[in-house]
């Protein structure tokens, strides 16, 4: 007889924060300074598959990131996050005497994006929870995704997002173990389906400074980080929810460009200063501005995180204009068909 065997493969999407996290108060555990709130994508075009599987006969812990083996022992947060799900995994093991000992046993991992990683798309958030998702799959663990969230953000902070889909919340939490610092679900994706988010890749290059290493210079210079923790993001994360729950479009898309503008601002405001936009992003938000004024409301987004590429969000029936707009003044490949453009999110290959 075969026995059986011992794998899982979960593919998990990235997801865009409309209100930022930047800003760790324990970088062991990955606790933010504040609360964020993002919009997480459909799988289509921007996710992470991994499979995981266990054997007795594994001598170590071994991880492919497309298909390049990667020194699992050199990442702490890759060793912490396999190290809770073994913990996890072990109390169901001491509850139950017939379950195998899955906890003891080594892991290999194989994990792919189907877009560029580490160019400021997130990749580290879809990444961190597939290898989650897949952990708590092959470990049968009872947990919620709201739980196992907590588990995703020791890989990664903004890996919590992509727990769950739709509209979610990290709530930031004020104890000191972590335990309330986790990800919850504010509304469903089917809540607002004509929301639709274009993904403008600008450049697919790795980005210059990590975010661990930008947001730590941040904290300890920047004035202006300490006011939009104080008294700005409290008041915007209570609006933004507001305006998702009441599909309020021109709210949502006013406070996303405000809290992307912030962000940057905040990173100019360190110093050294950090520039994660060029010149390129900057003529992107020049033109959903005019593209706005065109239509005499707000009828576009744009937000940016650690790098140059842009999401844009825009409702259904603004998409067509928007991307007749777009293709005008940015060229892209002509493989990809205008029906594409209607796919929810979808990728446009910006110059
Ligand atoms: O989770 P990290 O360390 O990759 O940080 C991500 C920070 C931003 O993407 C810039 C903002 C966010 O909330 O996702």
């Amino acid at each position: 007889d075969e026995a059986p065997l011992h794998e899982a493969t979960v593919s998990a999407p990235v997801n865009i924060a409309v209100i930022k996290y930047w800003g760790k108060r324990d970088s062991k555990l990955i606790l933010p300074t504040n609360s964020s709130l993002s919009v997480t994508l459909s799988q289509d075009h921007l996710r992470t598959r991994t499979t995981v599987r266990a054997a007795a006969e594994f001598s170590s812990d071994r991880l492919w990131l497309n298909g390049v083996e990667e020194d699992v022992a050199a990442s702490a947060r890759l060793c912490n996050v396999i190290a809770t799900a073994r913990q996890l995994r072990a109390a169901m093991e001491q509850a139950d005497s017939t379950a195998p000992r899955l906890s003891t046993w080594g892991l290999h991992v194989c994990s792919e994006n189907n877009f560029p990683t580490a160019a400021g798309l997130a990749s580290s958030a879809s990444g961190y929870a597939a290898l989650v998702s897949a952990l708590g799959a092959l470990f049968e663990l009872p947990q919620s995704a709201t739980e196992l969230s907590r588990v995703a953000r020791v890989g990664s902070g903004s890996a919590c997002r992509s727990m769950l889909g739709g509209f979610v919340a990290w709530q930031a939490g004020t104890m000191d173990d972590g335990s309330d610092s986790l990800a919850e679900q504010v509304a469903a994706r089917a809540h607002w389906p004509q929301l639709q988010a274009l993904v403008l890749v600008v450049s697919d290059r790795k980005k210059t400074v990590s975010s661990t290493a930008g947001m730590q210079t941040t904290v300890s210079t920047s004035p202006l980080f300490a006011e939009r923790v104080r008294s700005v993001v409290p008041h915007r994360m209570a609006a933004m929810r507001a305006a998702i729950v009441a599909r309020d479009f021109a709210t949502f898309a006013t406070l996303a460009m405000q809290d992307s503008n912030q962000f940057h601002a905040v990173c100019q405001d360190t110093f050294p200063p950090i520039a994660y936009m060029n010149d390129t992003s900057h003529a992107i938000t020049s033109l959903v501005h005019a593209f706005n004024a065109a239509v005499g409301r707000v009828a576009a987004a744009y937000t940016y995180d650690a790098g140059p590429n842009a999401v844009l969000f825009v409702l259904r029936d603004d998409m067509r204009a928007l991307v007749q707009l777009l293709t005008r003044c940015f060229p892209r490949p002509a493989a990809m068909s205008a029906d594409a453009f209607y796919a929810d999110p979808f990728a446009v290959f910006a110059s």
